[in-house]
Formats: structure tokens, sequence, C-alpha cells
């Protein structure tokens, strides 16, 4: 298992050769299904199309270790082919998380005000030491590096609270790698893929950069007893 690392690829294929029953928390930010494009005419690859979506969760669910979660960011206005999906795969939803933004990315029928993403269990994965809150506030990126980028600090806490010390976070939809920094931030080892090569040498860059630790929290101090 090649660690520490992003690979470029196809997730659906790329996982098809990574062994069963590996990884201890997936946290996937996939694409939303919804054509996104932002002001300056950025795409997501695979925004249009949901023929992946099954595939994708049924490598995910493969090697996810027996009783062991997923965190999956989903399109609201597809949440029906997500769950089609997550079913599909054998996930079960556990819970729900909210990012609620001091801003609205759009305005239509409502000021759209937040991002959420789903808890699914694989099997029946032991209560958490210490359960975050489902509502978690998000600050803007700015989008420098990604059209979708996510700020670390949301996914931080998820990876403390789901992925065991010592555990690997695998992100297939790794973007420019928001979720592996957010790994390491908080010493996981972690595993990446991305198909879109600019945003593969966007995530490799990142990762090759930057700090690699930063000092222990006492939360970590408390989990690790
Ligand atoms: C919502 S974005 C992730 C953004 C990321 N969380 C960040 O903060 O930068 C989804 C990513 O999945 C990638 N993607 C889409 N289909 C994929 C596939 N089949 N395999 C691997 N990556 C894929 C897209 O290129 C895109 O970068």
């Amino acid at each position: 298992m090649p660690l520490n690392s992003v690979l470029r690829g196809d997730c659906i294929e790329v996982m098809r050769g990574l062994p069963a029953a590996s990884v201890d928390f997936v946290l996937a930010d996939p694409p939303y299904l919804v054509n996104y494009v932002d002001r300056s005419g950025r795409r997501v690859a695979n925004d249009r199309n949901d023929h992946w979506l099954v595939p994708a969760f049924e490598g995910i669910a493969r090697l996810m270790k027996p009783d062991t979660f997923c965190v999956s960011f989903y399109g609201w206005s597809r949440a029906d082919r997500f769950f089609h999906a997550w079913r599909r795969a054998g996930l079960a939803p556990v819970g729900h998380l909210t990012f609620p933004k001091r801003y609205a990315s759009s305005t239509r029928m409502l000021r759209y005000q937040h991002e959420g993403a789903y808890l699914l269990a694989k099997g029946r994965p032991p209560r958490p030491a210490a359960p975050i809150g489902d509502v978690i506030p998000r600050e803007y990126t700015g989008n420098r590096l990604h059209p979708t980028q996510k700020p670390t600090s949301i996914l931080t806490p998820l990876v403390r609270c789901f992925c065991p010390q010592g555990g690997l976070v695998l992100d297939p939809f790794a973007g420019s790698g928001s979720s592996l920094v957010a790994a390491r931030l908080v010493d996981r080892s972690f595993l990446g893929i991305e198909l879109d090569p600019a945003m593969h040498a966007t995530a490799s860059a990142r990762l090759s950069a930057g700090p690699r630790r930063r000092p222990p929290l006492p939360a970590d101090v408390g989990a690790a007893a």
C-alpha cells in the first residue's frame, strides 16, 4: 500500500489495485453532480455524470476495514443518487454533518449558505471516544487551489474523531489535497487519488511543501489515553 502520497488516475481503477480492508477512515469529497463552473470558468471532472458513483463507493467500501467510518460530502440536489450508491456499497448513514458558511455560495430560491456530508458506517464501528458536534462552521478558502477547495479546519476534527491514531485516511477524490493535508496535520497516514492531472500536480506540490506536522494538542493526548 503506497502511503502518504497522492496517486494520479481514476479512483475506480486505482482502488482495484489496492488491498481490501486496508483503510481506517475514508474522507471523500466527490463531485456534487451539478456541472459546477466557477466565475473564472474552472470545472470539476466528472461533475456532469454519475456513471462513476456506484463503482467508486463499491471500491471505497471494499478498501474500508470492517467496522469503520466514511464521511462523504454530497450534492444536496442529487442526494437520491448518493444514497443509492452508498446503500449499494453497504454503507449505512449514521449521522449528518452541516458546515455553515458566513457567505452564500449562490442565491436562487434560498441563499445557499451551508454544505453537508453524511457519516457512513461499514459494519458496526464503535462509538468514537470523544464524539464531535454535527455542525462545523467553515471559513472561505478563496478556492485558490481548486474551484471547490475545502478548508482543512473543517476536516481535521473529522480525521481526529473517526480515524484512530496511527491509522490510514483515504481520499479517493483528492482535488488539491485538503483532506490529505488535514490527515497529516493530525498525524495520520494518508493516501489520495486524483483524476485531473493539473489537480494531481497541485496536491502533490502542496504535500511536498508546507508544514509536515503541528505540535500535539491536548485533545490528541486525551484521545490517545
Ligand atoms: C469536489 S472536488 C475535491 C476538492 C478537494 N476536497 C479540495 O479541497 O481540493 C472532487 C475531485 O474529484 C476528482 N475526481 C472526479 N472523478 C474522479 C475519479 N473517478 N477518480 C479520482 N478523482 C476524481 C475531480 O477532478 C475533483 O478534483
